[in-house]
């Protein structure tokens, strides 16, 4: 049992302190949010993630996990502190390192005894090295502090899952005792690890997701392709996956990759490149094939409607993938202020997002639109003119192709995560666009209409 502090309790700190808890250490997670440590010592979780809250109320009520404010008495004695804070974006693409530093720093004045600091968030290559020189440079007391680099790559919405049965862990490391320390940790998890020099274990977080960022965007790029030359996205991908040096995962073509990792790691990685005097023209295109591809539908639909302007739009989906409230880079909200701007009347629905929505743009009149905020899909679909898919929720995906005939008053769907077979959309006569399939077009609906008549 090893005695382990937890930096951030966002995505990555807390999942990591409760699966630590979960496999028997002692925990203790530190935030400078006191309403937040508050709300997690009272067994709530500040992020929607599916297990979190219950293994957070059995570690707490085992006496596993607690969570302070107080980062002296945290850090002072631990064995490993992990560091779980944000690296979000900068203008420029780079990773902001300020709260990594603030870390730094703090855990600098505190340890009272030698330590292991794990770098979980992402950072650029050689920021370890900086993190170590750095806590050096500041320390108070006369103990050994190493770095290691430990990637996560948890996903939302089964991020808890992700930890306790990672496919692999990473650790990177310069020393055997960092190694072992850290090795020794993962016993109880009982899963692969690899073990590399930091450089590299930094180095594999950036490729792995820009590797998976740029199997999407090729997707995508071919999806665009497969609706010009007529063939179907989804036979394609299927095909493709049998390969099994291709895989069958993350083939799914649609309206472009959000969150809070690809988009962010993939203009980092790019900028890291530039630094260094390299062009990495594979992961510029993926980010620039994404950028396209957020607005494809509103392109699509704005050629085939006049206008917006008075247009009741029913949005199915607000956040960047189903199973998270995390709005980051979401498609919504690239495509929501577009509908605004043209006039439109908004009426959204996501089962989990609207109040993170509502933040951006609250209900009411906005610009020459509106937006409303529904609590049934029923609601958004009444008497639509069109309808947006941004996210493929369990929820979404149970409408049937006849309730969008039965109540939209012109039964047009732009579907950006290729829901439904176009063939059922179009025996239930609703015009249908989706990404890199052939369209039910008006003239194929009616054409099936009058076959069906004819047949009956
Ligand atoms: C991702 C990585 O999966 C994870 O390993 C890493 O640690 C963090 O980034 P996450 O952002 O939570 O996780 O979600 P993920 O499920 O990977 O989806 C990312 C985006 O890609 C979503 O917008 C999703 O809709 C999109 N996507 C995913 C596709 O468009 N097509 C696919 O086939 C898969």
């Amino acid at each position: 049992m090893f005695k382990i502090a937890v930096a951030g309790t966002g995505y990555v700190g807390l999942v990591a302190g409760v699966c630590f808890a979960e496999v028997g250490h002692q925990v203790i997670c530190v935030d400078i949010d006191k309403k937040k440590v508050d709300l997690m010592k009272s067994g709530i979780s500040p992020i929607y993630e599916a297990d979190l809250e219950e293994l957070m109320q059995k570690n707490y009520a085992a006496g596993r996990i607690d969570y302070t404010t107080d980062y002296r008495t945290a850090y002072k004695d631990a064995d490993a502190i992990f560091i779980g804070v944000g690296t979000p974006e900068q203008p420029d693409g780079s990773a902001n390192l300020s709260f990594i530093a603030t870390v730094a720093r703090q855990i600098a004045e505190s340890v009272e005894k030698d330590c292991l600091v794990v770098v979980k968030s992402t950072v650029p290559v050689g920021t370890n090295d900086k993190v170590e020189q750095f806590i050096k440079d500041f320390l108070v007391n006369d103990v050994k502090v190493e770095v290691a680099s430990n990637p996560e790559f948890l996903a939302q919405g089964s991020a808890v899952r992700d930890t306790l049965q990672a496919e692999r862990i990473i650790i990177g490391t310069e020393s055997k005792w960092a190694e072992e320390t850290l090795m020794r940790i993962y016993e109880p998890f009982h899963l692969p690890i690899v073990s590399v020099n930091r450089r590299s274990a930094e180095m594999i977080k950036y490729a792995s997701n820009n590797f998976l960022a740029l199997k999407i965007s090729y997707m995508n790029d071919i999806a665009n392709l497969c609706e010009l030359v007529g063939a179907d996205i989804q036979d394609v991908a299927r095909g493709m996956g049998y390969d099994e040096r291709i895989g069958s995962k993350f083939l799914n073509a649609g309206i472009g990759f959000g969150g809070s990792c690809f988009p962010k790691d993939t203009k980092a990685l790019e900028y890291i490149a530039r630094q260094n005097g390299y062009e990495l023209k594979t992961v510029k295109a993926a980010i620039d094939v994404n950028k396209e591809q957020k607005t494809m539908l509103y392109k699509k639909a704005s050629k085939r409607l006049i206008t917006f302007n008075g247009l009741k739009v029913a949005v199915l989906g607000l956040t960047f993938k189903p199973g998270t409230d995390d709005l980051r880079e979401a498609p919504s909200l690239d495509n929501v202020p577009l509908l605004l701007e043209q006039g439109a009347d908004i009426y959204a629905y996501d089962p989990v997002g609207v109040n993170n929505f509502a933040r951006v743009y609250p209900e009411g009149k906005n610009g020459k639109g509106s937006i409303t905020y529904v609590s049934n899909i029923e609601q958004a679909l009444e008497g639509a003119n069109v309808c947006f898919i941004f996210t493929e929720w369990g929820e979404i995906k149970a409408v049937t192709p006849e309730t969008y005939k039965r109540l939209m008053r012109t039964p047009l769907v732009y579907d950006g995560r290729n829901i439904y077979s176009v063939q059922e959309m179009q025996e239930a006569g609703v015009e249908y666009h989706s990404i890199g399939r052939k369209p039910s077009t008006r003239e194929s609906v009616k054409e099936s209409r009058n076959l069906e008549l004819q047949n009956s």
